[in-house]
């Protein structure tokens, strides 16, 4: 008789928590926009699945003058505005609440982190968390420095007394061009080890990213199309609908290619590209993805006004909770230049200069105050030869279309030809749709629950390397400097809740035309 206890590999909740060291989360910007909107509604939200380790302790470093009990109530508060579902007035709270403390200092005060240090030390002992630390730097950028250096001195980039492990989780913007990027990677690598340091693109935490990877890798059928051979052309699309938002002083010096082209559309862009890895373990992901990074084709400045298109929203028309409401233009937002040249829109035409993907553009937009909020990836294939269905009245024949949904209705979806029913060959192109919602029960989280897991865990796979994100900044500091150095162009160019400028159809070649969401 087989004596021996099955354990289940799928029912993972337990299996998890368990597996899970112990670990004290050291936020700093604790009491900014991120942190309410996101880390502690990420946080409280693991904790209530049995997600987070056990022990789990949060101190949080900020200037701000208050107390573990009033800091507490702000989460409390916090969590009712940005996540109403999580129950706030039961046990669970209670618990989650108990293990959160707030130290105060300022960001730039040695004798601060010197407290921050004793203070870990002490709940080491209390809470047998053997020295395992978390940092995460979910401030402005321009505090990065000070807190990574004062983090050095105070000799926290080092494991606590149990032994155990010190990682840093940091935010976006990781710089706002080559030089800066290089420079703070510098900077972080003086102090921290690369395996210490998780660079944060909360895109990767996404399900409907991650499963790229397992569209084009745990599938036959789509790798060996996955081509120049079979492969047309590729589109990835993020649009937005919302405006500044109070966020026009940074947006300001940020515009929408640093703000999401840099970084988000860039990672789906080489995930859609990417070489199967040897593994899935970080490194083998990410020397992938650099690998697609540099293989794409830098833009000399000749190219920049033939393979970009930028744009700015002027006033207009867009759906509201009460039909259509009026949207102010970019310039009239607040925290903007009347006179802004900063693109809220941008359209490129990128080359994968490989063996994979060479004649293939990868076209890529992103806006903000688009008509819809999608993101969506679409891989264009190849028309059939045209032999077979020509002579056909009625035969509607077109390229397949596979479109990954990223969001918000995660899933995907495969347009191929299939005869109309009746006693006539017609043709009709017909969809195949497969939808998160529709095929599983759980609900998507959050893509913080699951990037914060996994620094917890240790694996940086859905993490920015430091060569990842130079070679994106390599990529994209020429495009900015061209653009620059061109007069600025006819802004506004595009009316708020249209999808973008019309010039951005100049882009394309041939019959190709712009995926617009419906
Ligand atoms: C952030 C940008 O990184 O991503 C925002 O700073 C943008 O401007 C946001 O709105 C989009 O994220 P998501 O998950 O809502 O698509």
């Amino acid at each position: 008789m087989n004596t021996e206890t099955t354990v289940d590999p799928c029912a993972e909740t337990d299996a998890i928590q368990e597996n899970l060291p112990p670990c004290a989360f050291v936020l700093f910007g604790a009491t900014g926009d991120l942190t309410r909107r996101k880390i502690i509604p990420a946080l409280f939200d693991l904790s209530l699945q049995k997600l987070l380790p056990d022990p789990f302790v949060i101190v949080a470093f900020a200037r701000r003058d208050k107390t573990d009990e009033s800091f507490r109530a702000d989460l409390k508060a916090a969590l009712q505005e940005f996540a109403p579902k999580l129950p706030v007035d039961g046990e669970e709270w209670k618990a989650f609440s108990a293990k959160v403390y707030y130290l105060r200092s300022n960001l730039d005060d040695a004798e601060g982190y010197t407290r921050l240090s004793q203070r870990l030390d002490e709940i080491d002992k209390q809470y047998a968390i053997a020295g395992n630390r978390l940092f995460y730097l979910a401030t402005p950028p321009e505090n990065f420095d000070e807190i990574i250096v004062n983090l050095g001195k105070a000799g926290l980039n080092e494991a606590g007394e149990g032994g155990g492990w010190s990682r840093l989780i940091i935010e976006k913007p990781f710089g706002t061009d080559l030089e800066t990027a290089k420079k703070l990677n510098t900077e972080l690598r003086e102090v921290f080890g690369e395996e210490q340091i998780y660079r944060i693109d909360h895109y990767l935490g996404k399900e409907t990213v991650q499963n790229i990877l397992v569209l084009r890798f745990a599938n036959q059928i789509f790798e060996p199309l996955w081509n120049q051979k079979y492969i047309d052309h590729v589109q990835i699309t993020v649009a937005e609908t919302l405006g500044m938002e109070g966020r026009g002083n940074y947006f300001e010096q940020s515009g929408i290619v640093r703000d999401i082209v840099q970084n988000h559309a860039l990672q789906v862009l080489t995930l859609i590209a990417m070489e199967p890895p040897t593994a899935l373990e970080a490194d083998s992901i990410r020397d992938e993805k650099v690998k697609v990074l540099k293989s794409i084709r830098p833009f000399a400045p000749e190219d920049v006004a033939a393979w970009t298109v930028r744009g700015q929203y002027g006033a207009g028309e867009m759906d509201g909770k009460e039909g259509k409401e009026q949207a102010v233009s970019y310039r009239e937002e607040e925290g903007v230049d009347p006179q802004s040249c900063t693109e809220t829109f941008a359209a490129f035409r990128f080359e994968v200069e490989n063996w994979r993907w060479a004649g293939v553009p990868f076209y890529v937009q992103a806006g903000k105050r688009l008509e819809k909020r999608v993101t969506e990836v679409q891989i264009q294939f190849k028309a059939i030869p045209d032999v077979l269905f020509r002579r056909l009245d009625c035969a509607d024949v077109r390229p397949n279309r596979l479109t990954l949904r990223i969001q918000p209705d995660e899933g995907a979806s495969l347009e191929i030809g299939s005869k109309t029913p009746g006693p006539q060959m017609r043709v009709q192109p017909v969809t195949m749709n497969f939808q998160y919602g529709a095929s599983f029960d759980q609900p998507i989280k959050d893509a913080y629950q699951r990037l914060i897991l996994d620094a917890i865990r240790g694996d940086a796979s859905l993490f920015a390397r430091n060569d990842e994100v130079e070679a994106a900044w390599g990529l994209i500091t020429p495009i900015l400097d061209a653009w620059r150095d061109l007069s600025c162009p006819l802004f506004p160019n595009y009316a708020a809740g249209s999808w973008g400028p019309e010039s951005a159809k100049n882009l394309l070649d041939g019959k190709r035309a712009w995926h617009q969401p419906e």
